[in-house]
């Protein structure tokens, strides 16, 4: 007989158990229970919270997204935090996400086009006898490889009647599936996906204006959650900005222009970390973030999306959180290697794989 603990939430009081050997989110999700993630693999924090009662060990990976500060501060990632006992923590609910059934399914490539020199566009469609995935705006799915790996990525539209599921796949160079979809992968071609997953999506119980942010393919997620916005009609003001290196990568620029020019509350602010590129297109050159930063030193006021690089998504939090945003406001999807990868990739580092057997994290 496994050995039980049970988790409650500091706020709801909602409480869930947890079997030996599985992770708080592991747990809340079998027991119906929504609360923050992206990477999955103790990287991106974005399932940060706060351990008020209780120890929990870290036999998988590492939590490496948690500086020495926040862990001094009873912060854990749920993600990666294997209870030792009962726990009480305080973590954010995202109860919109509750709603909607997580399965899987066989879907067809129904069109395959090139968005930019290194992304493909992909238009999925349920194969026949399958019905249609539902989602919420800014939520992924993973890609189910045959050998049991997995591969996320963002959604790049709303649900539709027509069951039609966009992805932008960025190929990684020396990346086995985006490789495979950069080449072999054919119109007519079947994949096996899950979803949806995820805690990016819209929150409407706000009034505050909103800034997105996206890296690269990062606008996917973005655009799903825009469009959902611009579609209810809302009046809240959204600054969109989008960076990329080169003008040719913001594939989608003459979409995000004609928001703009559609919606008087939307602007939209394209940025280029190329500097000759920046100006031979006559963009703002920069990191994105720091453009952000640049308009709006003090983002108390807002309420913050963002999603794309690791990289950005890390410089990003810890400047977003100095200049004023509370971290519950601030949403983002880290685009994070595959679980698999990463603990491959962490298990390798120097010291790091004693670490994890001996659960000091
Ligand atoms: C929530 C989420 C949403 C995402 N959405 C999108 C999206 O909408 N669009 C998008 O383009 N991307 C997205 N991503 C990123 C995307 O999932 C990855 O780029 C993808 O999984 C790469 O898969 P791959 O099989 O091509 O590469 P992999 O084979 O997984 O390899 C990735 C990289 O790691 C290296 N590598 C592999 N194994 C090891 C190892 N053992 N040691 C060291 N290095 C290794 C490879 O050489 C390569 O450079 C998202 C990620 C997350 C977490
Ligand atoms: S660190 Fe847990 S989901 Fe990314």
């Amino acid at each position: 007989m496994h050995r039980v603990f049970t988790v409650t939430l500091h706020g709801s009081g909602r409480r869930f158990d947890v079997a030996a050997g599985q992770t708080v989110l592991e747990a809340a999700q079998r027991a119906g229970i929504a609360l923050p993630y992206s990477c999955r693999a103790g990287v991106c924090g974005s399932c940060k919270a706060i351990l008020r009662q209780g120890r929990c060990a870290y036999p998988r990976n590492p939590p490496v997204a948690l500086d020495a500060d926040e862990r001094a501060h009873h912060a854990i990632l749920l993600c990666q935090a294997v209870p030792c006992g009962d726990l009480l923590i305080e973590a954010r609910e995202v109860p919109s996400v509750e709603d909607v059934a997580r399965r899987r399914l066989e879907v067809t490539v129904a069109a395959k086009w090139p968005l930019a020199p290194d992304v493909i566009g992909l238009r999925l469609q349920p194969a026949p006898g399958e019905t249609r995935l539902l989602w919420l705006p800014g939520q992924y799915l993973d890609v189910l490889l045959p050998d049991g790996r997995r591969r996320p990525f963002s959604i790049a539209n709303e649900a539709r009647p027509d069951g039609a599921i966009e992805l932008h796949v960025r190929h990684v160079a020396g990346g086995g599936f985006t490789g495979w979809v950069a080449g072999g992968l054919r119109v007519g071609d079947t994949l096996r996906i899950e979803g949806p997953l995820g805690t990016f999506v819209p929150r409407e119980d706000s009034e505050r204006p909103m800034l997105f942010m996206a890296g690269g393919t990062g606008f996917a997620p973005v655009k799903a959650i825009v469009e959902h916005f611009l579609g209810l009609g809302t009046r809240r003001s959204i600054e969109v900005y989008w960076g990329a290196r080169s003008a040719a990568d913001l594939y989608l620029r003459p979409l995000a222009e004609q928001w703009a020019r559609q919606s008087p509350q939307l602007r939209f602010h394209p940025v280029l970390s190329d500097p000759e590129a920046a100006a031979a297109a006559g963009l703002r050159a920069g990191l994105v973030h720091e453009a952000v930063l640049a308009d709006w030193p003090d983002l108390s006021g807002h309420d913050v999306y963002m999603s794309g690089p690791p990289a950005m998504i890390d410089a990003a939090r810890h400047r977003f959180l100095a200049a004023g945003l509370p971290e519950e406001r601030l949403y983002y999807d880290s685009f994070d290697y595959a679980p698999d990868v990463l603990t491959q990739i962490l298990a390798g580092r120097a010291g790091i794989r004693g670490r994890i057997e001996s659960g000091e994290w």
